[in-house]
């Protein structure tokens, strides 16, 4: 059974966010987690199949390939807890695995409450599985569950998809250090991570032909005229799917076609963009495989094991908290 709880962002804070991202002084930005209301999560969905975007196959194969080989690595009784568990598609071999060999409770945890109702719909004909899911931020919902855990059972986190990449790489090791804070020695870390790969494959993976990406990333201010009363024309704002090699990344930026006024009442404020000029949507990191396990060790995890996709350079990563 599927327990929403209550929503976190409140349109304050959504009206905070856009104000502060959209006033800097130099480039402006908006935080990638708003990408994901109700159209962007389905859009997002529809990412995931294109053909260009093999991060999530390669996500699945190795879960579908390596599911019982990881779970036998963790020891004891084990209750799993997913950071953004998604449509929960991927999710599903881990948990036949574990469910196989006992009864398991999984708890997925999403900002995004159709996300929630689409995993439980997709994993409830699991046997021995009970499913309850947190309308939560990642951290205040693991902090939850690791609180009402068993005596003696085990937790295993899923952070899957490569969700890590979408940190700046300092916050992304911060973030994994504040997981490991919530864990107790010898709990466990599933980590997907992207590994690195040449722009010929990255820049068309962020930038689809039938246009999906671009109507996930314009989403976004879509939604700002949704739910801040805005009066973007999204007509003149351009999706861009860009490398930087220095940081290597991909970021997504929304580039405005023209000299343009923008007002947001709800945020309070009339916002000007010069022709050419961008907004920062989202950067995805990519990965070495040492430097997985360095991160892993900077946040006081060991790196237990790392099963790599072939067609599409992915890891999946388990690490155990030390
Ligand atoms: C969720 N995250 C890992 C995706 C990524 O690849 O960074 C989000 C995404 N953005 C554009 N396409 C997919």
């Amino acid at each position: 059974m599927l327990v929403p709880a209550i929503a976190p962002n409140t349109t304050s804070e959504f009206a905070a966010d856009v104000r502060e991202g959209l006033t800097l002084r130099g480039q402006k930005e908006l935080p990638s987690k708003y990408l994901y209301d109700e159209v962007g999560s389905a859009l997002f969905e529809v990412i995931c199949h294109l053909p260009e975007y093999g991060l999530t196959r390669a996500d699945e194969r190795l879960l579908r390939r390596y599911a019982n080989e990881i779970v036998d690595r963790i020891a004891g009784p084990i209750a799993v807890a997913e950071l953004g568990s998604g449509s929960g598609r991927k999710t599903r071999w881990i948990l036949e695995a574990l469910s196989r060999r006992q009864r398991t409770s999984y708890y997925p945890i999403e900002i995004s409450r159709s996300a929630l109702v689409m995993c439980e719909r997709e994993l409830r004909d699991i046997d021995s599985l009970s499913i309850v899911g947190f309308e939560r931020e990642y951290l205040d919902g693991l902090c939850e569950i690791a609180q009402q855990r068993k005596p003696g059972q085990h937790l295993l986190v899923l952070f899957l998809g490569s969700t890590i990449g979408n940190f700046d790489r300092p916050q992304g090791v911060k973030f994994l250090a504040s997981v490991r804070q919530i864990l107790a020695p010898g709990d466990s870390l599933l980590l997907g991570t992207d590994l690195e790969k040449p722009a010929a494959q990255l820049v068309p993976a962020y930038d689809d032909a039938l246009g999906v990406t671009a109507a996930f990333n314009l989403n976004l201010l879509a939604r700002i005229n949704r739910e801040l009363d805005a009066d973007f024309d999204l007509s003149q704002f351009v999706h861009l799917a860009r490398m930087n090699y220095w940081a290597r990344s991909i970021e997504m930026h929304l580039q405005s076609s023209r000299r343009q006024k923008v007002s947001i009442p709800a945020a309070g404020i009339s916002i000007e963009f010069k022709e050419g000029e961008t907004v920062w949507t989202e950067s995805s990191h990519k990965y070495s495989l040492e430097e997985v396990r360095r991160m892993a060790v900077a946040a006081a995890f060991r790196c237990e094991s790392q099963w790599i996709d072939e067609q599409w350079p992915f890891a999946e990563n388990l690490l155990i908290a030390q």
